[in-house]
C-alpha cells in the first residue's frame, strides 16, 4: 500500500533522512520509534506530502507522492494523519470539524457528512459532545475527535505522530483504546509512538530510526523478544524507555 524507496531529505546542508526504504502492506500496523530528532515525524510527513523530499520515491496506492502532477488534497484524503497537537479547527464545533473535509474534499452533502460524523463520534465515545468546541474538551477527547475526523475521510491508511505524548497520563489509555480498536478492525496504520504496550498489543512490525536512518525494521516478536539480535542503539533505546 505504501512503498518508501531510498528516500533522503535535506534541510539545507543537514541530512534529516538517509536512504530510507520500507513498505507498509494492507492491514499492517507498524510502530516507528527512535530517539528525539531521529527523523520519525519527518518520515511520516513525507508519506502524505507534508514534507517534500529530494531523493527516492514514495508511492501510496500506486500514486507517486513526489510527482509534480499529484493532487495532494486527494492523496491526503486517502492518508489520514493524526498529530501530537490534535490540530482541530478551534472555531468549529466537533461535528463541523468532522464534516468539513467530507464536504470540501469528498463533495459529500451536509446531511451525509453529518451522519457519518455522528457515527464516528459514537465509535470514539463522543457523540454527546458533537456540538461543543474543541476548547471545551479534554486533551484525550480532542485527540479522539481528531482520530474520528481523519476516519471521516475513509482513509486507506492512518498515520499517527506521537498521538498520546501531549496527554495527561490518565487520558493516554482512552486514545490508545481507540487506536487498538482500529488496528483490530484491520486499519492499515503507521504509528510513531513510544507506547511499547501498544506496540506489543497490536503492532506487527517495529521500525527503529536513528539519525535519519531506518536501523531496524523487524517483526514485533523479534524486536521485543530477541534483544541479542538488535543493534546496540536499539537495545539501549529500548532499555531506556522500558525502564522509564
Ligand atoms: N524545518 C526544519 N528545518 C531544519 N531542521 C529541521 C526542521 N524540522 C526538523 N528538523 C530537524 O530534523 C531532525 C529530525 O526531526 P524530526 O522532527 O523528524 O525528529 P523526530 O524523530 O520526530 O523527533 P521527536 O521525537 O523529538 O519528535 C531534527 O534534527 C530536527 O531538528
Ligand atoms: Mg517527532
Amino acid at each position: 500500500m505504501i512503498n518508501i524507496s531510498d528516500v533522503s531529505k535535506w534541510y539545507g546542508p543537514f541530512r534529516v533522512l538517509t536512504d530510507c526504504t520500507t513498505s507498509i502492506a494492507p492491514k499492517d500496523v507498524v510502530v516507528i520509534c527512535g530517539p528525539s530528532g531521529s527523523g520519525k515525524s519527518t518520515l511520516i510527513k513525507t508519506v502524505n506530502g507534508l514534507e517534500p523530499f529530494q531523493k527516492g520515491d514514495i508511492h501510496v496506492g500506486g500514486i507517486s507522492v513526489g510527482a509534480a502532477d499529484t493532487n495532494l488534497a486527494s492523496l491526503r484524503a486517502r492518508v489520514g494523519m493524526v498529530f501530537q497537537s490534535f490540530e482541530l479547527f478551534p472555531h468549529l464545533t466537533v461535528l463541523q470539524n468532522l464534516a468539513l473535509g467530507q464536504i470540501k474534499v469528498l463533495k459529500r452533502n451536509r446531511a451525509a457528512a453529518e451522519a457519518k460524523a455522528l457515527a464516528l463520534l459514537d465509535r470514539v465515545g463522543l457523540v454527546a459532545h458533537a456540538s461543543k468546541f474543541p476548547g471545551q474538551l479534554s486533551g484525550g477527547q480532542q485527540q479522539r475527535v481528531a482520530i474520528a475526523r481523519a476516519l471521516a475521510m475513509d482513509p486507506e491508511v492512518m498515520l499517527f505522530d506521537e498521538p498520546t505524548s501531549a496527554l495527561d497520563p490518565e487520558m493516554v489509555n482512552e486514545v490508545l483504546d481507540v487506536m487498538i480498536d482500529l488496528a483490530r478492525d484491520g486499519m492499515t496504520m503507521a504509528v510513531v509512538t513510544h507506547e511499547m504496550g501498544f506496540a506489543r498489543q497490536v503492532a506487527n512490525r517495529v521500525i527503529f530510526m536513528d539519525q535519519g536512518q531506518i536501523i531496524e525494521d523487524v517483526p514485533k516478536a523479534d524486536f521485543f523478544d530477541c534483544p541479542d539480535a538488535r543493534t546496540d542503539r536499539a537495545r539501549q533505546f529500548l532499555s531506556k524507555i522500558l525502564s522509564s
